[in-house]
């Protein structure tokens, strides 16, 4: 995918780390009140009646800490992880060979649960609800269909696309988590951590300006944070400091919404060219010079996110913050933000500079 300082995705420079920087214990993971407190309770429960957990599905945007959450589960229930994702199972014995190989209280990952194969996904019905596994043995006539029993094991599901489900796989999970996006106190824990276990020095102000630039997402923190200790490591002495930090982020082109020129220029787009909007996403991938699938699945997502964008049925806007943000003036209201879809006519020519 793009190569963008912030993007969500999982890209090479984040791999040496993101073995180190993950945390272990439940504890340890921060932020996700409402997920770790169910996942506590659960996890406490079927100890006590010593029965595997109950099937977990984890959603939510890229780079929260599914995967994270998922090898967490497995140390708190003492069992093995075993990790596959849905692109990779191709053919249904190959699922039928993962699940007749777990033992009990093991737990199988499957990432990106939603790109399962359909006659994949229908092996993992029973074997979900009663641990069992269905096999056909021969051919034609004389084929029999034989019930083996499988392990007490919980399957964790992980997807970033939850609508994607079909309903009969998302009713089999006992336990849904839904991911959120991180608040800025919590990202800031994240970064101290981080800086512990990569021996960075940094101080309190500067990690809190890292955590507000990570767009709620631990992934970019701890990437920002690497580059900002390169960049002290040679401009300065080595310590992270408020001033250091914002002097390599701005060198890094984050600014301080985490935006990046990209996102700026899609807000400056509407803002100058159609009086904040609405405008098409199709024009407003031509005056940005994106294609249209990167705007709406890589840009929109977070701008939209963070209310700098509405869209409308007539098409994009943007809101007051946004202007604010670019420090622009409003030239005519046309947008009702309680409807969000009510505008007045405006006259397009006053904008062109
Ligand atoms: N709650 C947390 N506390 C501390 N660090 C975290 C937390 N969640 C995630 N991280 C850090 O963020 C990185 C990315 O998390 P992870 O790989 O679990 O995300 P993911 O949701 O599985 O992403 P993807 O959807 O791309 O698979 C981890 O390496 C970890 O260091
Ligand atoms: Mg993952």
């Amino acid at each position: 995918m793009e190569s963008r300082i912030v993007t969500p995705a999982n890209i090479e420079e984040d791999k040496d780390n993101e073995y180190s920087l993950r945390p272990k214990r439940i504890n340890e993971y921060i932020g996700q009140k409402k997920v770790k407190e169910k996942l506590k309770i659960f996890i406490e429960a079927a100890k006590k009646r010593k029965e595997a957990l109950d099937h977990v599905l984890l959603y939510g945007p890229p780079g929260l800490g599914k995967t994270t959450l998922a090898n967490i589960i497995a140390v708190e229930m003492g069992g093995t992880l075993k990790v596959t994702s849905g692109p990779a199972i191709e053919r249904a014995g190959d699922l039928a060979a993962i699940l007749t190989s777990l033992n009990d209280n093991d737990v199988l990952f499957i990432d990106e649960i939603h790109r399962l194969n359909r006659n994949v996904e229908e092996i993992l019905y029973p074997a979900m609800e009663d641990y069992s596994l269905d096999i056909i043995i021969g051919k034609g006539a004389s084929a029999k269909s034989i019930r083996l029993d499988l392990a007490k094991f919980t399957l964790i599901g992980a997807t970033t696309r939850v609508g994607l489900l079909t309903s009969p796989l998302r009713d089999r999970f006992g336990v849904l988590c839904p991911m959120e996006y991180y608040e800025d106190d919590e990202l800031k824990e994240i970064i101290v951590r981080s800086g512990k276990i990569l021996n960075v020095e940094i101080h309190s102000e500067a990690a809190i300006e890292i955590g507000k630039r990570s767009r709620g997402t631990p992934r970019i923190a701890n990437r920002l944070l690497k580059r900002v200790r390169d960049y002290s490591e040679v401009k300065g002495n080595g310590t992270v400091d408020l001033s250091i930090a914002r002097e390599a982020l701005e060198l890094l082109d984050v600014d301080k919404e985490g935006f990046d020129s990209i996102d700026n220029k899609i807000l400056t787009a509407i803002i100058d060219n159609f009086n904040g909007g609405p405008v098409g996403i199709e024009t407003l991938s031509y005056f940005v010079g994106e294609e249209l699938d990167t705007i709406q699945d890589v840009y929109e997502p977070y701008l939209l996110q963070k209310g700098f964008i509405i869209r409308t049925p007539r098409g994009r806007v943007v809101s007051d913050i946004a202007y604010k943000h670019l420090n622009r003036i409003r030239k005519s209201s046309n947008i009702n933000n309680k409807s969000g879809n009510q505008f007045s006519v405006f006259d397009n020519k006053e904008n062109i500079d």
